[in-house]
């Protein structure tokens, strides 16, 4: 079976199929499929990684985070993704983190300083559409990571969610930024109202990445809409890196 993008493009434009499935094959996370498990419709070889996605997120991004390296968490919501970048980009490294809900920008903050992270993160209350404006220009091409996770805020106004449109342009702002050995990382969610149509904005939106300049891998569940998946629809979690 073909991997597929969990909506419809390739897992990855990087690699063959022929080394994706070596590379699954290998991977602790690969089982084949059996057709008991799934009660005579078709089933996916694709399976859920045993760790949560987000874990997953900071596991690919942390190897690109050093000392003095610069970040951004373009989703702050309770500061959770602030503090984990803050933490090691060190003394030296910059953070900048927004979200448009002013609950949000509080809750960052105050957890930054239960941290004691104050010096190293600005916290803004900002739609990342327009990231650029509270990103220095310094930064454009020399920053290590920009963090991206959707949805709504736990804990608060679930009909407060990440759109398409306003995903799209951030993601596109995003890409200006990333230093040559830096990592894009999107974690989206489809169980709310109006994630599919923002995975599937996503999902158009790295398909037509230029793959002379940037490689893209997606991991989660390879059809979330699939009758089987229904109930828990599954996060997606994308990586992007430059050539
Ligand atoms: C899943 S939460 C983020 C969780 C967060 N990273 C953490 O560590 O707690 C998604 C956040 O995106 C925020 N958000 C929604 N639309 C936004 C936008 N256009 N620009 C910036 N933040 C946005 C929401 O307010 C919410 O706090």
């Amino acid at each position: 079976m073909t991997a597929r993008h969990p909506l419809g493009s390739d897992l990855t434009n990087q690699r063959s199929d022929r080394q994706r499935r070596t590379d699954r094959a290998r991977s602790p996370q690969w089982k084949e499929p059996n057709p008991e498990d799934s009660n005579g419709k078709t089933i996916y070889n694709l399976v859920m990684p045993k760790k949560p996605l987000i874990v997953r997120a900071h596991d690919a991004v942390i190897a690109h985070l050093w000392d003095g390296g610069l970040a951004v968490d373009a989703t702050a919501g309770n500061g959770h993704d602030t503090c984990f970048l803050a933490e090691r980009v060190g003394p030296t490294g910059r953070v900048i983190a927004l979200d448009i809900q002013e609950c949000a920008v509080t809750a960052t903050r105050a957890q930054v300083e239960d941290a004691k992270l104050s010096e190293r993160v600005s916290v803004f209350k900002a739609d990342h559409a327009n990231l650029l404006d509270y990103v220095p220009e310094s930064w454009i091409g020399k920053t290590s990571v920009v963090l991206f996770n959707l949805g709504y805020l736990p804990g608060s106004d679930k009909k407060i969610v990440t759109r398409p449109e306003t995903t799209v342009s951030a993601l596109t702002a995003s890409l200006s930024l990333l230093a040559g050995d830096g990592i894009l990382s999107v974690l989206l969610y489809l169980g709310h109202s109006g994630g599919a149509a923002e995975a599937t904005a996503v999902s158009k939106w790295l398909e037509e990445l230029p793959v002379e300049h940037f490689a893209w891998e997606s991991i989660g569940s390879e059809k979330p809409n699939d009758p089987l998946r229904h109930k828990n629809a599954t996060p997606i979690l994308t990586l992007v890196t430059r050539v």
